[in-house]
């Protein structure tokens, strides 16, 4: 038998808390996902978290581990975190505004006047603070978030997300064509690499410990060529992963082949910038050319499938059966605010609902599995975490997370679902499928990332 490898945890001295906070079992029903098709339960089991990682899930608790304290959570639910893969922090202050347009007028009329706004700190801080509080009371543990071109509001919203706890990535975003003047770079280039330095000093401080930096040219349309290369040569130089979005709307792809014809298609054209090349986050992907997935399978590129988002701007309904048998990595985002609700348990249940609509029009498109769903929504979208730090960059270290594999960060929420009728004397899955489809942030109880626990 193994022996307890941190005796030290006993000495109980001052050095020691942080080791003591974030080693422990937890001890509920246990549900968690390691591929796609496949949950695992067990009931009544064991959880073990030592320094933030887990040890694994045990029905009977290992002898070593017997001396850790044990936190009850008897007949509650205990899964991983979820992962946004693609949220807007400024738009959350205008959710479920301007639903009736289509994505370009929705952009020009709402988004770019409320992004204008985060040159204003205090009023940054305001939005930013309630978008953060939102968060860290939901479901997700894990994030990759775009900002806007401010570079003083994007370091302001890292501040804030490293305070709650969360893990993300935060992207500042570049500009620097067909977008309004109050939004329009002037030298895109020379303000990122400004709000990169920031961000590389307050890292070397010791700030920013679960906060890195991603690049996110907004897409195609409003970034230069110019800028977009550029992106690449930082990308290359620093190592940094990258986020932008790809085919959302037929409008938008027939404006990207007028401004770049030579491109064989939208994916190609920011392969031909020289862009693909590290860790990429592309979101919606509603409309992809066959040839198009192939590049995209080729490059590994994470699609960040957003179905509310694509229902509200009636973009269209992603071919995620497509994308999951062409090995496309695949996670879930909220979007917002083209999305309204920022919980992925939502996205699980929108991504199931509208494969269903596909499948209507395409039979052979097999609809959505609540084992898929949950999977894209934890495994599956944190899997981008684990690319980190594979360019030798400046950034993240690699970081598994998103299911209870033995050496995983240890993101866990605890659920209570006993107000429920029926409660907790069905099977697990079925409370499972119950807590996703109803969404409800008051069946959380407890929320740990990366051992720690976050809610007050
Ligand atoms: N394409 C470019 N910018 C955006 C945005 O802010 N939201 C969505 N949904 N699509 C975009
Ligand atoms: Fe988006």
């Amino acid at each position: 038998m193994q022996v307890y490898k941190f005796p030290y945890y006993f000495l109980g001295s001052a050095d020691t808390k942080g080791v003591e906070e974030k080693s422990f079992v937890l001890r509920g029903d246990i549900l968690w996902s390691a591929e796609p098709r496949r949950i695992t339960t067990l009931e009544n089991a064991y959880l073990v978290c030592l320094e933030g990682r887990s040890e694994g899930v045990f029905k009977e608790l290992p002898r070593e581990y017997a001396q850790l304290p044990l936190r009850e959570h008897r007949g509650k639910l205990i899964i991983p975190g979820l992962t946004d893969l693609h949220v807007h922090a400024p738009q959350f202050a205008f959710r479920a505004l301007g639903m009736d347009k289509p994505l370009l007028a929705w952009l020009e009329e709402k988004t770019f006047p409320e992004e204008g706004r985060y040159h204003d700190l205090a009023y940054a801080r305001e939005a930013y603070t309630r978008f953060v509080e939102e968060v860290k009371r939901g479901p997700n543990t894990r994030l990759c978030v775009l900002a806007t071109i401010h570079g003083p509001g994007s370091l302001l919203l890292m501040e804030l997300l490293e305070e709650s706890g969360l893990v993300s990535l935060v992207g500042k975003l570049s500009m620097d064509r067909n977008c309004p003047p109050y939004l329009m770079e002037e030298n895109s280039e020379g303000a990122l690499r400004e709000w990169l330095d920031a961000y590389t000093q307050r890292r070397a401080q010791g700030g920013l410990a679960n906060t890195g930096a991603i690049l996110s040219p907004r897409f195609f349309p409003s970034c230069s060529e110019g800028s977009l290369k550029a992106l690449a040569e930082i990308q290359r130089e620093e190592g940094l992963p990258l986020q932008s979005h790809l085919s959302e709307s037929r409008d938008e792809i027939t404006w990207v082949r007028e401004l770049c014809p030579q491109s064989p298609h939208y994916a190609g054209a920011y392969e031909d910038m020289g862009l693909l090349k590290g860790p990429t986050i592309m979101a919606h992907c509603v409309w992809p050319e066959e040839k198009e997935m192939d590049l995209l399978a080729q490059r590994g590129v994470h699609i960040a499938h957003c179905p509310q988002a694509n229902m509200n701007l009636a973009s269209g309904i992603a071919p995620v059966r497509q994308l999951l048998e062409r090995g496309i990595p695949l996670g879930l985002g909220s979007d917002v605010a083209a999305g309204t609700e920022t919980s992925i348990f939502r996205a699980m249940t929108d991504a199931i609902q509208v494969s269903k609509l596909r499948s209507l029009s395409f039979p052979q498109e097999r609809p959505l599995s609540l084992e898929e769903a949950f999977y894209l929504g934890t495994a599956g979208g944190a899997s981008f975490f684990n690319k980190l730090g594979t360019m030798g960059g400046r950034d993240f270290a690699p970081q598994k997370a998103g299911s209870f594999e033995q050496g995983w960060d240890l993101d866990a929420l605890i659920i209570d679902d006993s107000s429920l009728v029926g409660g907790t004397t069905l099977p697990l899955l079925e409370r499972l499928e119950r807590v996703i489809y109803l969404s409800d942030d008051r069946h959380i109880t407890e929320k740990y990332v990366r051992g720690k626990s976050i809610l007050p």
